[in-house]
């Protein structure tokens, strides 16, 4: 059979990795496919030392790829928005399938990238755009397809994981261990999006929208980072038996769905709390299979290029199979996604991790559980510790489950106490059942 040809637009992180799988399994794609898979051309503004390019069609400008008649398959790895946006249309409006990495693409121009490739028939596949090398895509859209999913939890930004642990098991410093994320190619161009949740958030909403059949709304979900997390908060977090891990969450109440980025408390003996490094895993909670664990390395450039060339073979298997008869992209048929809400923040019921600094004075904490008592906030535990030479000392209150809006309505009062310095700090918590 005639060799699927693929046309690979951007030569980084990811560009590299999935260059040099399509090269070096060469051999073992095609016993797969039963047909090889050959480069066709590789658009990228600068040659990329991980890859030994000799004999490859190269080209300074990536349009050159997309508008190719040869190539069956373009590979966007670029990155960013809007070029990627154009290359990906003017792909589709070639007639071409392409496989992406990009979840920023994906969560804010994906249903509109869809339809297009809907009407033009060809497949738009996004494996690699959410937690690296897990196929977590193909597990939600495929493997867990007789379920119903009520939640998914994750760790989906391998920085974000990679930092925490490195500040909670070597106390070492924020900036200096996103450095080392930036040289290993796990950060991202802009790392705020890494540290300030948006990453994660980008992922999550492709997650959810698979999960739930609902279209992909990254503007409703609610983003926070980890850039606020003290080394002190790990540490009472681990005094208490919990590790901070940025989670994204994804549930489905009764009310509408939650969709949220943020630090959350999760009691150690969680699997998930177990997670270090650059690994990722994402905890998928559906009805007839239970919970479930998947697990691997989040980001980087060959176990992202895995779940790249994983789609190149999936889309070239398609090429000979019954085209209307396709996995849809988000799952579930185009004309039966659901529009429920999504809940605002304030909606969401948890337990919540506070950390303040207080007076050491008498009535100081009367006034602080009065508070909390009335916007019906139960307390579930309470450290308050000494600090030598000082009257002002840290105060960790554990609560149970309460609507955020009861929460920031006690957190502003608490704040305004005299006796109270700064800001409180709140972590959400969550027990995962
Ligand atoms: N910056 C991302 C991360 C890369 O750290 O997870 C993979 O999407």
């Amino acid at each position: 059979m005639k060799p699927v040809k693929v046309g690979i637009c951007g030569l980084g992180t990811v560009g590299s990795g999935s260059f040099n799988i399509l090269r070096k399994n060469a051999e073992e794609i095609t016993r797969r496919v039963g047909r090889s898979i050959v480069i066709e051309q590789v658009g990228a503004r600068r040659d990329n030392d991980a890859c030994d390019t000799t004999g490859v069609n190269m080209t300074r400008d990536i349009f050159d790829v997309v508008n190719n008649p040869e190539i069956d398959i373009v590979l966007e790895l670029i990155g960013g928005t809007s070029v990627a946006k154009e290359l990906v249309l003017t792909a589709i409006k070639n007639g071409k399938h392409v496989v992406t990495a990009n979840k920023a693409l994906i969560a804010e121009h994906g249903n509109e990238i869809f339809a297009r490739a809907q009407e033009k028939g060809v497949i738009v596949a996004f494996e690699a755009a959410v937690a690296g090398g897990i196929p977590i895509i193909k597990s939600l859209r495929e493997g867990l397809s007789a379920n119903r999913i009520d939640w998914l939890a994750g760790i989906i930004n391998g920085t974000g994981n990679f930092i925490l642990t490195e500040m909670s098991e070597k106390g070492r410093d924020f900036d200096d261990v996103l450095k080392e994320a930036q040289a290993l190619g796990y950060a991202e161009a802009d790392p705020t999006f890494d540290v300030e949740g948006i990453d994660a958030a980008h992922k999550l909403t492709i997650l959810a929208s698979i999960a739930f059949g609902i279209p992909l709304q990254f503007e409703k979900t609610y983003t926070e980072g980890i850039s606020r997390i003290t080394s002190e908060d790990v540490a009472f977090a681990s005094d208490l038996g919990y590790a901070i891990k940025h989670l994204g969450i994804a549930n489905r109440t009764k009310n509408g769905i939650e969709l949220r980025v943020h630090p959350t408390l999760i009691s150690n003996k969680q699997l998930l709390a177990n997670v270090n490094g650059v690994m990722n895993a994402v905890m998928v909670k559906g009805d007839a299979v239970g919970p479930t664990l998947t697990y691997g390395a989040g980001a980087g450039a060959m176990p992202t290029g895995s779940s790249v060339v994983a789609d190149v073979i999936d889309v070239a298997r398609t090429l000979t199979s019954d085209p209307n008869n396709r996995v849809p992209h988000l799952a579930f048929q185009e004309d039966a996604l659901s529009d429920v809400n999504v809940l605002p923040i304030e909606e969401i019921e948890c337990g919540f991790f506070l950390n303040m600094t207080i007076q050491d004075r008498a009535g100081v904490l009367a006034n602080i559980t009065q508070i909390l008592s009335k916007n019906g906030i139960s307390i579930e535990s309470l450290i308050q510790r000494e600090r030598e030479g000082s009257d002002l000392v840290p105060l960790v209150v554990m609560t149970h489950d309460v609507k955020e809006r009861a929460m920031n309505a006690a957190i502003a009062e608490i704040e305004a106490l005299p006796d109270v310095a700064g800001t409180v700090q709140r972590i959400r918590v969550e027990t995962l059942a």
